[in-house]
């Protein structure tokens, strides 16, 4: 009996819109090739990856699922959650400040160099991310569910729940980001 059954479908359907969202950033990539900057698409993908991919999915794992196996789970936890997957969390606000940085740079001028740097920042971005997420669903959340102690199992569940009914208020707008990006 799975006992984070909540919190692992949850973040795992948040998942699956982050994929949606790195897949629709990469065809934007490839019309950078094609001497196509879409400004408005990067400048709403910043906001996009803010409020929602790093403001809500992010800091949902840091705040309940991580803390909870960083304190309970000794140096395996360390090393997973510490050691991979919050320096990971780390990379993806660095790529995502120096995308911000080039669209800005973009709108002066516009320069050949500033486009190959929105070019590598959204990239390194889209392949961090569909890595950092098969890693959570392969191997992160199958350990927490196998290793957590019941008891704290249930404290998440409990937390994620009343998270999850705090965040409903941000779904709309979250929706509507998601449809001028076109996912
Ligand atoms: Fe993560
Ligand atoms: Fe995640």
């Amino acid at each position: 009996m799975e006992k984070l059954k909540f919190t692992i479908q949850y973040l795992e359907e948040e998942h699956k819109e982050i994929i949606a969202f790195c897949d629709k950033m990469e065809e934007k990539c490839l019309e950078i090739l094609e001497n196509e900057v879409d400004v408005e698409f990067f400048t709403n993908a910043i906001s996009f990856i803010r409020k929602y991919a790093d403001g809500l999915h992010h800091k949902k794992e840091e705040d309940i699922l991580f803390a909870a196996m960083l304190e309970n789970l000794g140096p395996v936890a360390e090393k997973v959650v510490r050691g991979g997957m919050l320096v990971e969390h780390q990379m993806a606000r660095g790529y995502v400040m120096e995308l911000e940085n080039n669209i800005n740079a973009f709108k002066e001028s516009k320069e050949d160099l500033t486009k190959l740097r929105i070019l590598t920042n959204a990239m390194a971005y889209v392949e961090l991310l569909r890595n950092h997420a098969e890693k959570e669903n392969k191997t992160v959340y199958p350990f927490a569910e196998k290793s957590l102690a019941d008891n704290i199992k249930l404290e998440v569940e409990r937390q994620m729940r009343e998270r999850v009914t705090e965040e409903e208020k941000s779904l709309e707008d979250k929706k509507e980001i998601m449809e001028k990006l076109g996912i």
